[in-house]
């Protein structure tokens, strides 16, 4: 029972780890193309810069509770990432194709990538919510005491991009963005998670990411 319990523990940790990861590269991206776009938005700019300093910070205290246990992370790909799934779907490109030269002539595209950084967050927002009220997680003061922290710093991340957005009256996520975050949510935490929890060939990384 106990080996099940750090099974799942590490493979929810090995997930949030990536996807810190993938995110605040993604966001170094982000911001050096706010500042070619919006040069004037200094406000905004600082916003998204502490976003991506948080979402690092995040992510070494996930890498710190792999290497405080002395174990490695599963080995977890693009299809557990919340960014690249979501880029995927309405982008129809990897991330690391992505054509950051089109997006940054035109609004339309930069506005839905921005958006898409938003939605990530309030999803992020509640999944942190939900966990805490785990009783996995409640018993775990390790794990309890991290996702504390990201509960905390949530916040300061989807709503700077929602006021900024407003004013550029773009906030409101489409259909399709609506349709892709249920769909990206749903299909990872009841199908794509439980499928790798019981997948006991699953290894375990050689080294971190960063
Ligand atoms: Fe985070
Ligand atoms: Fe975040």
């Amino acid at each position: 029972m106990q080996s099940l319990r750090r099974r799942f523990n590490d493979l929810l940790v090995s997930v949030y780890l990536y996807n810190e990861y993938t995110g605040y590269k993604e966001l170094e991206r982000l911001i050096n193309s706010i500042k070619i776009k919006f040069p004037g938005e200094n406000e905004f700019i600082r916003a998204v810069e502490k976003h991506c300093d948080d979402e690092r910070k995040h992510y070494l205290m996930f890498r710190n509770y792999f290497k405080k246990n002395d174990r490695m992370p599963f080995k977890i790909g693009p299809a557990f990432g919340y960014v690249d799934l979501f880029i995927n779907h309405i982008f129809k490109k990897n991330i690391q194709n992505l054509d950051r030269e089109e997006i940054l002539g035109s609004d339309v595209l930069f506005f839905k990538l921005c958006r898409l950084v938003m939605m990530t967050e309030f999803r992020g927002m509640k999944q942190v919510h939900n966990l805490l009220q785990m009783d996995i997680i409640k018993k775990n003061p390790e794990l309890n005491k991290i996702f504390r922290v990201i509960e905390r710093d949530e916040p300061s991340h989807c709503y700077p991009y929602q006021y900024w957005l407003k004013k550029y009256r773009s906030h409101l996520p489409q259909f399709q963005e609506k349709i892709t975050d249920l769909w990206i949510h749903y299909s990872l935490t009841l199908i794509k998670i439980p499928f790798l929890f019981f997948n006991f060939r699953l290894s375990r990384m050689n080294e971190f990411y960063a």
